[in-house]
């Protein structure tokens, strides 16, 4: 037999394997909470009616496209469009009263509270107190909130932020202008990790992590790292890299984009000291979505009262705003800053209720899936999986012409998979995937990202998917003339 009916054959049996999982499968019920755009609708270029685009009535109805791009933007549950109907509701009856009269029958909180049932969803999430957890902002907002308060440098000390060479470049943005703002220059208050290992891919190794914070401990003020890296996948030692941190007075910040509803965090168990991260892709929350943050206990105390002539003493000091400030006197519109204890004291403004009505409907439905736990041993199943199917489901012209990037570990990534493809056949395959309704994501210049998300994805999802990349490098195959 020929390396493509190899292929083929193995796909067909991938697939009957495939039902089997899925039908067996204990959270395949969390799929229909979702909206999966069908194939006609991702070809689509007009804007359906509301009806339509929900239901997923009208052509290829029954023929859901394949979306392995949770890693960028989650999928719509459902209920959020419900949810959403409930709070515009409210506004358009009540007006200002919707801030704080409960209605009988309604599932949602009083805006005066919405933050603080928010924090309530998201907490075992992110493993964290509720006090802990703050739902406010966004992500690059937050990050550079946290260094505001916490970054403090010392020239003659400790003053060097530290993070990875190819960090998102929203992080390395905010570094480089958190030390201009501190008059500091990045050519020596900067230090990124590069990979002696994995110079390519920079594969961060824990080791090299490790001994690049030993060799900086005395000048080095912060850490900012990714619990999952967005290129390659990679899951980082958050515990361990966390208490070496500590050790060395460096004080620890992840940004957990990537890693949030996607693996299991224990955020105070593990002694990290901040955190920050988006809402918009495992957390399914829609593009733009308020973010969040995680404030260790010990460093968001309220230790003193404030008194008029030192007001600024026993808390942090941080940049403020009213929403900050306790609830008890938030409204006395008195000047004088209490702010709440724990992460809520790091808000800002009045948060959007639109946005927060929108994340919670999305952590209705982690709740019922039992949380990230339950969710987590699902993700790693069909991301091995996919791994496996990737070896033996494409023919052996094709398999030449990419390799997976992301650890074989699977300690060491999440749902994603980046596959880096020889040079100059991105464009191609991305369109060939596209026109078979499989929709992923690429990172220019080589690279597709690919993340089965066990909320909605199936492990069909991953033949699915298989098939038409192979399909996808053939066509890159002809028409490059390798
Ligand atoms: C790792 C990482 N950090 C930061 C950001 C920036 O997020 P935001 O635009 O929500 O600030 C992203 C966005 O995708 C990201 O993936």
């Amino acid at each position: 037999m020929s390396s493509h009916s190899n292929a083929a054959a193995a796909i067909a049996a991938a697939r009957e394997r495939a039902r089997a999982l899925d039908r067996d499968d204990p959270l395949a019920f969390t799929r229909s909470e979702f909206n999966i755009p069908t194939k006609a609708q991702i070809a689509s270029t007009r804007l359906p009616d509301s009806a339509t685009a929900e239901t997923g009535s009208g052509d290829g109805a029954t023929d859901k496209c394949v979306y392995l791009c949770g890693n960028s933007l989650g999928l719509q549950p459902k209920r959020t469009q419900t949810r959403i109907s409930q709070y515009l509701s409210t506004w358009a009856t009540q007006g200002v009263q919707g801030h704080f009269k409960p209605l009988d029958e309604s599932p949602l909180p009083t805006w005066l509270d919405a933050d603080e049932r928010a924090a309530q969803l998201i907490a075992p999430i992110v493993g964290a107190s509720e006090a802990e957890v703050a739902v406010m902002q966004t992500l690059t907002a937050n990050l550079h909130l946290l260094m505001s308060a916490f970054y403090q440098p010392d020239i003659n000390g400790k003053h060097k932020i530290m993070l990875e060479s190819k960090a998102f470049p929203s992080d390395h943005f905010a570094v480089e202008t958190q030390l201009r703002h501190h008059n500091l220059d990045p050519a020596t208050s900067m230090i990124t990790l590069t990979s002696p290992s994995s110079p390519e891919d920079n594969i961060l190794t824990t080791a090299e992590i490790l001994s690049s914070i030993d060799a900086h401990a005395a000048t080095t003020a912060l850490l900012l790292l990714p619990g999952i890296q967005y290129y390659t996948g990679q899951l980082l030692d958050i515990p361990t890299i966390t208490a070496h941190a500590r050790r060395h007075s460096i004080f620890v910040i992840w940004d957990l984009a990537h890693a949030v509803g996607n693996v299991s965090l224990r955020l105070h168990d593990w002694n990290v000291d901040a955190a920050a991260w988006c809402s918009y892709k495992y957390l399914n929350s829609g593009p733009g979505c308020i973010g969040g943050m995680f404030v260790h206990e010990r460093n968001s105390a309220v230790t003193r009262a404030i008194t008029e002539d030192r007001p600024e003493e026993g808390y942090t000091n941080r940049l403020a705003g009213w929403w900050g400030n306790e609830k008890g006197t938030r409204f006395v519109m008195a000047n004088k800053f209490h702010p709440v204890k724990g992460a809520a004291g790091f808000q800002l403004s009045n948060p959007s209720i639109l946005d927060i009505t929108s994340l919670s409907a999305s952590l209705e439905v982690f709740a019922e899936a039992g949380g990230v736990g339950a969710l987590r041993d699902k993700s790693v199943r069909l991301t091995g999986f996919l791994e496996e199917l990737l070896s033996s489901g494409v023919g052996e012209e094709e398999r030449g012409l990419f390799r997976v990037i992301t650890p074989r570990d699977a300690e060491q990534r999440g749902a994603q998979l980046s596959l880096m493809l020889k040079g100059g056949l991105l464009e191609t395959v991305m369109r060939e995937l596209e026109r078979r309704g499989v929709i992923v994501d690429e990172r220019r210049p080589d690279v597709i990202r690919v993340a089965p998300a066990p909320l909605y994805n199936t492990f069909e999802d991953c033949v699915g998917f298989v098939e038409a990349f192979a399909e996808a490098l053939a066509v890159a195959r002809r028409e490059r003339g390798l």
